[in-house]
Order: structure tokens, then sequence, then C-alpha cells
């Protein structure tokens, strides 16, 4: 399998990923980072492993003028998701699977991009930012944000998978939070040829209501259910436990931390 192939979804993922992830996470943040944007009137935007559309549906709702959003994933499950759920709107969207590397678009065709949660998946960032910055048209900017540390119910969730289902389940409860160095992504970007115009960070408060239900919604479900009720439990209980600081008149309100660039092309 290559690297980029790692990261296909199939159509029942996307369908949970857009059902769960998106609530709870990826809208509260697009809503969050669209707020920061100076968005361009009449601009031409594009949204780079947009998934199911969560940016990109924020894009479109507050573009002024005309414009033109393109939103692009590598995955076509997702993109179908995105499609299926844009609202008819004055400006013209299109919906592209692509390769960050392998954008289908001329050079210099953008006046925006963005990458919300994105940066970490890719396995060859120098030459996805490279790509990114060969499509943004001069004085473009991307707007872009990877989470800046570990939400403690993420490292909560990877210590009692690692004790009660597996390490390999504990890996990828932290494979969203594997690039966190500012320091790195901030060289990452110069050595692209963008210059840092913004460098700070976005907290979310994560809501969880119902614990079971919220982690059974994970992709690591499968490995969860594999080793049987009274690991799941289990779990659970651990999590709970280390997350005490966090409750709140019975719901567990736990921060999640992002950083949030905006990078523009010379
Ligand atoms: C955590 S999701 C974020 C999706 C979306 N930006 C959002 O905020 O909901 C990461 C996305 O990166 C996409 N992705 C992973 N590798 C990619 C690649 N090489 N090129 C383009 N997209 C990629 C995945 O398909 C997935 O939709």
């Amino acid at each position: 399998m290559s690297p980029v192939d790692a990261f296909r979804l199939s159509d029942a993922a996307a369908r949970k990923y857009q059902d769960h992830s998106v609530p709870a996470m990826f809208a509260p943040l697009a809503d969050a980072t669209v707020k920061r944007l100076n968005l361009p009137t009449d601009g031409h935007v594009l949204d780079v492993a947009c998934g199911t559309g969560a940016l990109t549906r924020a894009i479109i709702e507050h573009l002024p003028g005309q414009g033109c959003v393109v939103g692009t994933d590598l995955n076509q499950s997702m993109i179908d998701i995105a499609q299926s759920m844009t609202a008819q709107t004055e400006h013209n969207v299109e919906w592209v699977a692509s390769d960050v590397t392998e954008l289908p678009f001329d050079a210099q065709s953008f006046d925006l991009a963005c990458v919300q949660q994105g940066l970490q998946f890719f396995p060859d960032k120098p030459a996805a930012l490279a790509e990114i910055f060969r499509v943004l048209k001069s004085g473009g900017r991307l707007s872009l944000t990877c989470w800046r540390a570990i939400s403690p119910f993420n490292d909560a969730l990877a210590e009692a998978l690692a004790i009660h289902v597996s390490d390999d389940a504990a890996q990828k409860a932290r494979a969203p939070f594997s690039f966190r160095d500012g320091d790195l992504i901030t060289s990452l970007l110069q050595d692209a040829g963008f210059s840092i115009t913004t460098h700070d960070g976005i907290v979310l408060q994560r809501r969880f209501e119902d614990l079971r239900a919220q982690v059974l919604a994970l992709p690591v479900e499968q490995d969860m259910r594999a080793k049987g009720e009274a690991a799941i439990d289990q779990v659970l209980e651990d999590i709970a436990a280390r997350l005490a600081p966090y409750a709140q008149g019975g719901v567990f309100i736990v921060p999640q931390e992002a950083h949030f660039f905006i990078a523009t092309r010379p």
C-alpha cells in the first residue's frame, strides 16, 4: 500500500465521519476559522482535503459577492457526501477528488486556499505545500489549522486502548495529533515560499454527553468490538476517570487546541 493509499476511506467511514466527527469538532473549528478569515469579495477559494465539506460550507455561507468555491479531497467517498450536503448558492461551487500533490488547477488560480486538519495526514508535506503555493495567486493566502496539543480526551482514549485493546488502536487514536510542532510547520511553510502572516491558536470546548456512543463512533470501534464488551467497559471506565477534572453538570467539556496559520504567497 502506498503512503497515500493508507488514507483511502470507505463510504461507511465517510458517513460516520460526517455524522459524528463533524458536529463534534470539524464544524465548530470551521466556524471559528471562517470568523478569522477576511474572505475576499468575489474570491476564488480552494478547500484542500475538504473531507465532507465542513469548512467549505462555512466559506460558501460567508463569501461576499459571487465568487467560486472548490472543495478537493483524496477520497471520493468524502466528496460525495460534501456534494450531497451543499445547499443552493449564488456562488460557483465545484467538488473534485484529488491528491493534494496533484491539484488539477492552473497555476495562480486562487485567492485563498484552506487546509483544515489535513496537513498531518499528507505523506509528502513539502510537495503538498509546494502544490498549494503553485495554485495560489501572488498575494494569495493559505489558511491552515492542525491540532496543537493532543486533547485530554484522545490522550485518555489512547492510554486506555493501549492497556485494554491494542497498541495499534492506541496509535490510531493519537494519529490526528501526531504533527503538532508549530516551529516545524512554520519551517515547512517558509521552505515552500510562504511568508507567515499569522500564527496563533484556536481552542475548542468539545462536549461529551454520551461517552459510550461518542467513543464507539470513532474509527477504533472495530478494534474495540473485536476485544469484546468487557474491554469496551474498561476503556470507558478509564476514560471517565481521566476526564473527571472536566466533568460539568453530567457532561465532560474538554479543551482541544489547534494551530491557526495564515501564510501568504509573496
Ligand atoms: C481529519 S479530515 C479533515 C477533513 C476536513 N478538512 C474537515 O475539516 O472536516 C482529513 C482529510 O484529509 C484527506 N486527505 C488525506 N490524505 C490526503 C491527500 N494526500 N490529499 C488530499 N486529501 C487527503 C482525507 O481524505 C480526509 O478527508
